[in-house]
């Protein structure tokens, strides 16, 4: 099982390329389902979550032709995905693929939407929290699929195929409303959730299916209207670049001090993280290439912050900000909203002498001077990185074990970060 390991101690100077976002690829990828033609994905990044979606999609019979870099890419262009669904062989998800990959519960939507009948393994929870799916069931119900829960597995079907409804969520839910989504294009006649989710990758799913012949007005309001059409059509779409990448390696240098461009980044889809950093007292500059990120001698200042659904502060950086927040000049509050158990970072961060106390959903920081190297365990992908960040300012040596957390979410990322000066390294093993 691969680590990673670190010397702390340099600043980051230079400039760290973003990648496609995961939590865009992902359901586009899935929405590839709903045509027979050629759905091509560009700036897909190179993760173990889309490896392992491709797999799923595979057993499905979806034919997926990836091509390397096209001359004259810059050095981390994303890859280019061909994906056909031309013949669906199989309609099942089946456990021993979907358990290893939650966000492949939502090939539910689209297999229900074209096939009219869908068998999928319930994903089961994971470290953050329990992960229901009841919101994405009652999309679906609404709609007109019936669905009972047989065995660990979802059966779904909708004989005549799915009929427009009005779709409201009691919480927001990315999920729910991507599958709502998703299936509401094939419906007979008009959907419209209400309280629908605005995430950034919820608009570039929208726009990707408006380009492949779907009517969907209002992706990134909480009010989202689809006119159900007989079928799409293939497209090509550009995967939007990753805010929650964007969001951690501006909190790495806000953490170690230096001067980053991060390359393809887009403000403004990460505006509540950046308000943040400014805050914390780094200075964040956008321009036509990108964010330049800075931090120098002036120390981290404290912050108070709740996670929410966005434009909010996102809950996918949160175990970064306590990292950085580990160093500040002062006692910082973060507060989780969004999952249930999502501090397994902190008893991790404390083997770094980090001092923080829970209180409920609640984190304390008692920032301190200096972090100290220690071996550490990733628990789960965010929280991974987060213990990136503390190694990277600690003194001495750290070592991450069970970084395959790392490598479902961060492409190349040692490769970036030494590109900055960072003294880190992956051993394999
Ligand atoms: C997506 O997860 C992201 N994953 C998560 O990123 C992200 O943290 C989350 O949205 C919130 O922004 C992908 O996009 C692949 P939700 P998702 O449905 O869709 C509850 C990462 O690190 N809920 O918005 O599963 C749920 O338990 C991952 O990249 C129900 O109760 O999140 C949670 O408390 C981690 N019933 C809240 O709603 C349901 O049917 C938000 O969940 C569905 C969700």
């Amino acid at each position: 099982m691969d680590r990673i390991r670190i010397v702390g101690g340099n600043k980051l100077n230079g400039t760290i390329p973003i990648s496609g976002a995961k939590n865009a690829a992902l359901p586009l990828m899935i929405a590839s389902l709903l045509t027979d033609e050629t759905l091509i994905l560009d700036n897909v990044p190179r993760l173990a979550d889309v490896a392992q979606l491709q797999r799923i999609l595979g057993n499905h019979g979806l034919d997926i032709m990836s091509k390397g870099k096209r001359p004259g890419d810059h050095e981390y262009q994303g890859q280019t995905l061909h994906i056909s669904a031309a013949n669906i062989i199989d309609t099942t998800a089946p456990y021993e693929l979907v358990s290893k990959m939650r966000a492949s519960f939502w090939v539910i939507a689209p297999l229900l939407a074209r096939m009219h009948v869908a068998k999928v393994s319930l994903p089961g929870g994971c470290a953050i929290g329990t992960r229901p799916v009841d919101l994405l069931i009652m999309a679906l119900e609404k709609l007109g699929a019936e669905l009972q829960i047989d065995g660990g597995y979802v059966i779904a079907k909708a004989p005549g195929g799915l009929t427009g409804a009005e779709i409201d969520f009691p919480k927001v839910t990315v999920s729910g409303t991507h599958v709502a989504l998703m299936a509401a294009t094939l419906a007979k006649g008009t959907t419209v959730i209400t309280n629908a989710a605005c995430e950034p990758e919820i608009v570039d799913v929208a726009d990707c299916l408006n380009k492949m012949g779907a009517k969907i007005s209002g992706a990134g309001t909480p009010r989202i209207e689809i006119e159900g059409v007989k079928k799409l059509h293939g497209a090509r779409h550009t995967v939007l670049p990753d805010r929650i990448e964007a969001g951690t390696y501006a909190m790495a240098v806000a953490m170690t001090g230096g001067d980053v461009q991060l390359a393809g980044a887009r403000p403004e889809l990460l505006q509540s993280a950046l308000d943040v950093l400014t805050e914390a007292g780094a200075t964040i500059t956008p321009n036509n290439e990108g964010i330049r990120v800075t931090r120098n001698g002036a120390g981290i200042s404290p912050v108070k912050v709740t996670t929410a659904p966005f434009p909010g502060f996102p809950t996918d950086l949160q175990a970064q900000l306590m990292a950085l927040m580990a160093c500040a000049k002062g006692s910082s509050h973060i507060t989780e909203t969004i999952f249930e158990n999502r501090f397994m970072h902190v008893q991790e961060l404390a083997r770094f002498g980090a001092r923080i106390s829970l209180d409920g959903e609640t984190a304390i920081i008692e920032g301190i001077a200096k972090l100290r190297g220690a071996p550490v365990m990733a628990t789960d992908l965010r929280a991974s990185v987060s213990l990136v960040i503390a190694a990277l300012a600690a003194e001495g040596e750290t070592t991450v074990n069970r970084v395959y957390h790392l490598d479902r979410g961060f492409e190349r990322l040692e490769e970036k970060l030494s590109a900055c000066g960072a003294t880190i390294e992956r051993i394999s093993g």
